[in-house]
């Protein structure tokens, strides 16, 4: 048992006792030979899922986007991505060092950009410059505050990409939360992309893990790279039967971890010293902003963590909650009720 509400993050669930049991009864194999039956399984139902010829089950989602970075570009490439991107700001600089390529990055409104930023950012050709391989889109953005990346601009943006011989990526870490807060399937939204990389072990609940989909080849050379980098593992089915499990189970429910996101967002925007846009939380991300109480988002975050509340400042005024399956409605009441005390002092 968690002895906090733990409002970090959507990666601190824990697995269900369904989940527990589906990874008990998992049968396995030795997936560097390719012989895991249930990692098979899930790599072909995740291919089916997003339309597209193959998938790989992956270690985590830093893994997903950077083998797939690496796998569409050559060193000295520029991958366009928005300002607050995870793969250019959270993952330890890893495109540097792996695929040793630089980013070109472009302001969003809450993470999103259109095609005419994208045109802009393209290089022209010539030698000075590097050349523009990849834009990487996130969805839902995570900075940007769960924010669902609109399926229109997306569009919009592959026809200048394809026009201009760009490939298309997709950090789709909490792509399911985009999915049932838009409608739009992981088909549909999947299919301008070249690449898309998909975490089970957020919203979806498991304990590791994460999906890269793609055409065979391109599949084939992040295979390629998992093993260059240490990622290929054994049983490792006991791990993918838990993706099966939340594939089935655990896409629908996340419409309750937007409405519970939702109503703590509502609730903090009666709190005193607390800034929050409500209306701009659309699916189970929320960041408030504290510099009215005189205290550092730290130190909000200490004297919360006190009362046995966790929320994660991430920046000097700014607090991110994330709502998931490990905390219920009642536990939303009761943050907010601790929040109200630690502010109004
Ligand atoms: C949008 C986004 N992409 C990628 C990742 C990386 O996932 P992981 O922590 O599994 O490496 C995260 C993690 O929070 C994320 O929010």
């Amino acid at each position: 048992m968690n002895p906090f509400i733990d409002l970090r993050s959507d990666t601190v669930t824990r697995p269900t006792p369904e989940m527990r049991k589906a990874m008990f009864e998992a049968l396995v194999g030795d997936d560097v030979f390719g012989e895991d039956p249930t990692v098979n399984a899930l790599q072909e139902k995740a291919a089916h899922l997003f339309g597209k010829e193959a998938a790989l089950f992956v270690a985590s989602g830093t893994m997903a986007n950077q083998l797939s970075i690496k796998a569409h570009t050559q060193p000295g490439d520029d991958v366009i991505i928005e300002a607050g991107g995870h793969a250019m700001n959270f993952e330890g600089g890893a495109s540097a060092v792996l695929s040793g390529v630089q980013f070109f990055p472009i302001p969003g409104n809450r993470g999103v950009f259109d095609a005419e930023q994208v045109e802009a950012a393209i290089r022209v050709d010539d030698v000075h410059f590097p050349v523009s391989r990849l834009v990487v889109i996130e969805n839902t953005h995570n900075r940007g505050g769960g924010t669902v990346f609109p399926l229109k601009n997306i569009q919009r943006i592959r026809e200048v990409a394809a026009k201009r011989g760009l490939r298309m990526h997709m950090d789709g870490a909490r792509l399911w939360n985009a999915c049932v807060a838009s409608g739009i399937s992981p088909r549909e939204y999947a299919a301008p992309f070249d690449s898309v990389s998909a975490c089970l072990s957020k919203g979806l609940g498991c304990p590791v893990g994460s999906l890269v989909v793609g055409s065979k080849e391109f599949i084939k050379r992040v295979h390629r790279f998992r093993k260059m980098v240490g990622g290929g593992m054994r049983q490792a089915g006991f791990l993918a039967a838990a993706g099966i499990y939340a594939l089935d189970h655990h896409i629908n429910r996340m419409e309750e971890d937007h409405r519970k996101a939702k109503k703590m967002a509502q609730g903090l925007a009666g709190i005193k010293n607390v800034i929050i846009q409500p209306e701009e939380v659309e699916t189970n991300i929320l960041f408030f902003d504290v510099s009215s109480s005189e205290r550092t988002a730290h130190e909000v975050a200490a004297a919360l963590r006190e009362k046995g509340v966790r929320v994660h400042p991430t920046a000097k005024i700014r607090i991110r909650c994330v709502a998931h399956l490990d905390v219920s409605f009642s536990d939303i009441d009761r943050a907010l009720e601790v929040i109200a005390g630690v502010m109004k002092r």
